[in-house]
C-alpha cells in the first residue's frame, strides 16, 4: 500500500491511541499525525485530550463536537428503525463510528492527508466499522491500524508510551474497558469475562440500581412526529435534549440496564454490560406508537427489516447500498407515525401504560367495543371465515 506521509488519526486520549502516535511515526515512518477527538456527548475533558495529543508528538490536535449530528442523523434513525441487535442491544457504541469514521475522511481531504488510523484491536467490532466506512467513502485513503499489529501487552504498551512521555493511566487499575457517548456506557472485560458473574454495582455509572430508584413510579409522555420522538411531558425539545432527559428520567429509575451475551463481528461470544437509559426508552415508545398507527402487514415486514438494518449497523455496513435502501422503506414508513405514548417508570421497570395519536390512530373503538356501540358487522365474518379457511377445509376433504 506504501507508506502515509500525514495520517489522521481517530483519538480518545486513552492509552492505546496515545501510544499510536509515536508509532505511527517511529515504525510506519509517518511524518504528520493529526490527532481528532470526537465529542459524542462522554463529558471528556476535551482541552486535556487537545494537549495530551500534542505532548505524544502530533502535529495538530482537533476536536470536534458532533453531538447534535451523532443523534438527529445517526440515533432517530435507529429510533424509527427500533434497531436492536440480537433483539436487544441498541447499538450505542456502534452508532457512532461510522460518524467518526466519516469526520476522520473529511478531515483528511480538507488537510491533504494521504491516510487515516485508528487504535482499535483486532478483536472488536469497532475496527470493522472504522475500516469498511473507510472504505466505503474514501478507497483511495492509506489506513494503518497500529495497534492491531503491534502485538505489544498492555505494560508493553505503556511501557513504550512513557518512552515518548506518554503518561500512563493513574486511575487505581480498573479492570473494565468502558466505552461511553450520549447513548449510553458499554461495559466489558474484567470479572465481567466470567459470563455467569453477577455484575456489581461498581460497574454501572448511568443507571440506578434496585435500591436506589425512587420507591415511587413515575409517568412519562413521549410524543412522537413523523416516527421522532419531538417532546417529553409536553415540552417540545431538540433531539440532543430529549435524549439528554430521556436519559435522566429512565436512569433515574434503572431502567436500561443490559446483561448478554453478544456475537460478535469476528466470530467471538462476549459477554457486554450496557447502559442505554434513554434510547432504550425512545425505542420502546417508538415500538407502541408504531402499533396504534401502522396497519399490520407494515408493521410485520418492517419487523424483519428493523432486524437487518440493526444487524447492518452493528456489522459496519451504515454506508452500503442495502443500508440505504432499507433507509428508505423506513422512513417512507414514518409519516403516519404520530402520537404519545405513557409509560410508568419503575425499579428498573418501563411499562406502556397508555398511546393515543389524533391524527392517526387506527384504533376505532366502533369497531373494537363490546359494547351498544358496536358497527362491526358481525354477520360478515362467516362468509369471510369461510373463503379463509377453504384451504383448510379441501385438505382434509381430499387427505382425512
Ligand atoms: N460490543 C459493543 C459493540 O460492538 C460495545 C463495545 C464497546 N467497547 C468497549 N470498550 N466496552 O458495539
Amino acid at each position: 500500500m506504501g507508506r502515509a506521509r500525514k495520517v489522521v488519526l481517530a483519538y480518545s486520549g486513552g492509552v492505546d491511541t496515545s501510544v499510536c502516535i509515536p508509532y505511527l511515526k517511529k515504525e510506519y515512518g509517518v511524518e504528520e499525525v493529526i490527532a481528532f477527538a470526537a465529542d459524542l456527548g462522554q463529558g471528556d475533558e476535551l482541552d486535556a485530550i487537545k494537549k495530551k495529543a500534542i505532548s505524544a508528538g502530533a502535529s495538530q490536535s482537533l476536536v470536534g463536537n458532533l453531538v447534535m449530528p451523532f443523534i438527529k442523523d445517526f440515533a432517530f434513525p435507529a429510533i424509527r428503525s427500533n434497531a436492536l441487535y440480537q433483539g436487544k442491544y441498541p447499538l450505542s457504541t456502534a452508532l457512532a463510528r461510522p460518524l467518526i469514521a466519516r469526520k476522520l475522511v473529511e478531515i483528511a481531504r480538507e488537510l491533504n492527508a494521504d491516510g487515516v488510523a485508528h487504535g482499535c484491536t483486532g478483536k472488536g467490532n469497532d475496527q470493522v466499522r472504522f475500516d469498511v466506512t473507510i472504505a466505503a467513502l474514501a478507497p483511495d485513503l492509506k489506513l494503518l491500524t497500529p495497534a492491531r499489529e503491534w502485538g505489544m501487552s498492555r505494560e508493553e504498551t505503556i511501557a513504550y508510551g512513557e518512552k515518548y512521555g506518554i503518561v500512563p493511566p493513574v486511575s487505581k487499575k480498573n479492570p473494565y474497558s468502558i466505552d461511553l457517548n450520549l447513548l449510553g456506557r458499554s461495559i466489558e472485560a474484567g470479572p465481567l469475562e466470567d459470563p455467569y458473574v453477577m455484575p456489581s454495582e461498581e460497574v454501572f455509572g448511568i443507571t440506578s440500581s434496585f435500591s436506589n430508584a425512587p420507591d415511587e413510579p413515575e409517568l412519562v409522555e413521549i410524543s412522537f412526529e413523523n416516527g421522532n420522538p419531538v417532546a417529553i411531558n409536553g415540552e417540545g425539545l431538540d433531539p440532543v435534549s430529549i435524549i439528554k432527559k430521556a436519559n435522566i428520567i429512565s436512569g433515574k429509575h434503572g431502567f436500561g440496564r443490559l446483561d448478554i451475551i453478544e456475537d460478535r463481528v469476528v466470530g467471538i461470544k462476549s459477554r457486554e454490560i450496557y447502559e442505554t437509559p434513554g434510547l432504550l426508552l425512545l425505542i420502546k415508545a417508538h415500538q407502541e406508537i408504531e402499533s396504534l398507527t401502522l396497519p399490520a402487514d407494515l408493521l410485520s415486514t418492517k419487523f424483519r427489516i428493523e432486524r437487518q438494518w440493526a444487524e447492518l449497523v452493528y456489522q459496519g455496513f451504515w454506508f452500503s447500498p442495502l443500508k440505504e435502501a432499507l433507509d428508505a422503506f423506513i422512513n417512507n414508513s414514518q409519516k403516519q407515525v404520530n402520537g404519545t405514548v405513557k409509560i410508568r417508570l419503575f425499579k428498573g421497570n418501563a411499562d406502556v401504560v397508555g398511546r393515543q395519536s389524533i391524527k392517526n390512530s387506527l384504533y376505532i373503538s366502533d369497531m373494537s367495543t363490546y359494547g351498544r356501540e358496536d358497527k362491526f358487522q358481525h354477520k360478515s365474518a362467516e362468509g369471510f371465515i369461510y373463503v379463509w379457511g377453504l384451504p383448510s377445509r379441501i385438505w382434509s376433504w381430499i387427505n382425512k
